[in-house]
């Protein structure tokens, strides 16, 4: 009788420790939780940067790669639905040009990224005719950077125009950092020293 009795007793108070052990566990996460979301919401924990980008023949790649590594940032490539072929320069200028005359909104594929999370959205786009080039205008007019720290950069071959200050004006976010451009040249002697320098005025 008294063995039953111990027994019993034991695996009471087994089983009183593992729902405490659960409950505690719970609270635990719970606790956490909560905080997590006053930090959201006090914009503590909202400090991630996002590079977004699209790139025809991954100049511009090679600098938000860059970027990334440098920052520690996550990245996402914009890709057209239809990629744009590459053999003749002429005719892709040409359809290019046309797309532009015709305020085309080139399609892009789905993006599976919650930009929620992050606090600074970098945007790396070549320059097509001075312009930002149309995938990424397709991006930008499906986000809402409104509450983002936002800058851009550019890579060119020769001229980039007013692509970076019509950028500053056009897009809406929380705050508009000063662009930076890189021709091609450039990029290949490398940018380090420059990166890094724009990179400072980020913060
Ligand atoms: C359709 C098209 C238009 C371009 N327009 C310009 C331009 O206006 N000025 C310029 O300097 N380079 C221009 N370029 C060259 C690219 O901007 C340059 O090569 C860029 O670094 C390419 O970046 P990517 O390799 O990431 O695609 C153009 C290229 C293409 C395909």
């Amino acid at each position: 009788m008294k063995k039953i009795q111990i027994k019993l007793i034991t695996i009471l108070s087994l089983f009183t420790l593992a729902i405490l052990g659960c409950a505690k566990e719970s609270t635990a996460k719970t606790m956490k939780d909560n905080m997590k979301s006053d930090m959201m919401k006090d914009g503590m924990m909202t400090k991630k940067t996002l590079v977004v980008y699209y790139s025809l023949t991954g100049t511009t790649e090679k600098v938000a790669e860059m970027i990334k590594e440098k920052l520690g940032a996550d990245i996402l490539k914009i890709e057209p639905e239809k990629e744009y072929d590459t053999s003749s320069v002429s005719k892709l200028e040409a359809l290019v040009k046309k797309q532009m005359a015709n305020k085309e909104k080139v399609a892009i594929k789905k993006i599976n990224k919650d930009i929620s999370e992050y606090d600074t959205i970098i945007i790396g786009t070549p320059a097509w005719f001075s312009e930002v080039a149309l995938p990424v205008q397709t991006y930008l007019s499906e986000q809402n950077l409104s509450n983002k720290k936002v800058a851009v950069f550019t890579t060119y071959g020769g001229t980039y125009g007013n692509l970076l200050t019509n950028f500053e004006k056009n897009v809406k976010a929380k705050q508009i950092k000063k662009g930076i451009a890189f021709s091609g040249k450039q990029v290949k002697e490398g940018i380090d020293k420059e990166l890094n320098a724009w990179i400072e005025t980020l913060k």
